[in-house]
């Protein structure tokens, strides 16, 4: 096995292997470091840490590859529907015709919520963003449907993951109707998932409604896109809360919330919030970069950029193509498509963007499919985490059953005051 020989002050102090991963990927296994240095290793935002060991997804944010299980994004959208995916990821291989069926009738089997919970989503207010009802259905599903570990621990893991998998998309269908004040619709088992999913969200008692194929594609391409993404903000905030042995509600409602921020998942939203607002005040493009790119201005271009794409992201490719063709296939347009190549565009050419690498993300051209599918700009994080789900189920499946795993439980440098004594209340300032 190769080694780093680590010197302080001129001194050798420790061998570290060097680990190697699948891909010949390298990693300095720094567990013996504070043990045998009294050293830790500094590293805000983790950019350099590697977390755990993983078979679940592959990306080289140099070349733009995105594999899950080994399969590449390209042939997995071109030739999957999001539950043999979402299959795949949690099982580890893409499921045969049998267990695809078996699949199907299970989930709906598991489609249904509690009444009782129903009569939460009457009591949030109309204005509600609809991530913190996902968040608060999902950990509400562990007083619901409890996980007794004492029957058969891994049979109680399997229910309670196919209960997620399946009740998230009546949750998230519910937190829509709740927000228009229609009555909830119920899910049927004459439907695949995502239409499924459509039909619970659009379903009117007055207009006759079918879930469009289009919109049925588009769904599961998109869902496809978003299903993991290793060790991302979200799918890390489920193994650190996964591993203080939370429940796995628990560990996914953090998923959850991690994902809510504009920085990550709520970036969709963001992305149509910034192109709307380009479009009705008609602001200059070049203009737009300036302020991105302005140290004193905190807007940033919101679908831009990535901690680990240093060229563009296999996903945003995918967006932009399923984005042209949803619309061409409606035969609609929208005017924010043209504003978000133009400003694509603009941005490529820039050279503050060339230096830093900044490329359109996965989040950049999705919100304009989910605008042409008719879904409103605030439930744009909530199909994010609908896709992500079976990513953030493999991961705390991994973790769980993972020999090297420990509470995650960082170090820290620590700079505040050294000693200090409490003096008596009237003689502090
Ligand atoms: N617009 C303008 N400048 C940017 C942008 C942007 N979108 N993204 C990064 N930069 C600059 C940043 O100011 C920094 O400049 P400097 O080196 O001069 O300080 C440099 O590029 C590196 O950025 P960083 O913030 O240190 O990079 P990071 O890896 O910590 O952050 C990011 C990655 C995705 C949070 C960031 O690029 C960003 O805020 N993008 C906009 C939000 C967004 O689209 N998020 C979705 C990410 S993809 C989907 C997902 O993860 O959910």
């Amino acid at each position: 096995m190769k080694k780093a020989e680590v010197f302080i002050d001129g001194k050798k102090s420790v061998d570290l292997p060097i680990l190697t991963d699948t891909m010949e990927n390298q990693a300095l296994d720094i567990r013996a470091l504070r043990q045998q240095t009294g050293l830790i290793t500094y590293d805000p935002g983790f950019g350099n840490t590697g977390s755990c060991q993983s078979q679940i997804c592959y990306l080289d944010g140099e070349k733009g590859i995105l594999r899950y299980r080994g399969y590449a994004i390209e042939d997995l959208v071109e030739h999957c529907d999001f539950i043999e995916v979402a299959y795949l990821l949690i099982h580890g291989y893409l499921p045969n015709k049998k267990e695809r069926e078996r699949y199907s009738q299970l989930l709906n089997r598991h489609s249904l919520l509690h009444a009782d919970m129903q009569s939460f989503f009457r009591r949030y207010p109309e204005n509600s963003h609809p991530m913190s009802i996902l968040a608060a259905m999902v950990v509400s599903l562990s007083a619901f449907y409890q996980i007794d570990l004492e029957e058969d621990p891994e049979l109680q893991i399997d229910l309670t993951v196919t209960r997620l998998m399946s009740k998230l998309r009546t949750i998230a269908a519910f937190s829509y109707r709740k927000m228009k004040g229609f009555d909830f619709v119920n899910p049927s088992h004459t439907y695949s998932y995502c239409a499924n999913f459509l039909n619970m969200m659009f379903s009117s008692p007055v207009v006759p409604y079918e879930p469009n194929p289009i919109h049925v594609k588009a769904m599961n391409k998109l869902l496809i896109l978003h299903a993991d993404h290793e060790q991302n903000c979200s799918t890390t905030a489920v193994r650190l809360v996964g591993s203080s042995e939370a429940n796995l509600y628990a560990a996914i409602s953090a998923g959850i919330c991690a994902l809510w921020g504009p920085r990550h998942g709520g970036a969709n939203q963001a992305v149509i919030d910034m192109l709307e607002q380009i479009h009705n005040s008609g602001e200059n493009l070049s203009k737009v970069i300036e302020r991105a790119k302005d140290k004193n201005d905190p807007f940033r271009l919101m679908g831009f950029g990535h901690r680990v794409y240093k060229t563009y992201d296999p996903r945003a490719m995918i967006a932009k193509k399923t984005c042209e063709e949803v619309l061409s296939a409606m035969g609609t347009s929208d005017p924010l498509l043209d504003i978000a190549e133009e400003l694509e565009g603009v941005a490529l050419e820039d050279d503050y963007f060339k230096e830093k690498n900044l490329y359109p993300n996965v989040d950049f051209y999705t919100g304009i499919i989910f605008r042409a599918m008719g879904i409103p700009t605030n439930m744009y994080t909530v199909m994010f985490a609908l896709g992500r789900l079976p990513g953030w189920i493999a991961h705390w499946l991994e973790w769980h059953h993972d020999p090297f795993e420990r509470i995650g439980r960082p170090r820290q440098l620590y700079m505040g005051p050294a000693v200090r004594v409490v003096p008596p209340i009237n003689e502090r300032e």
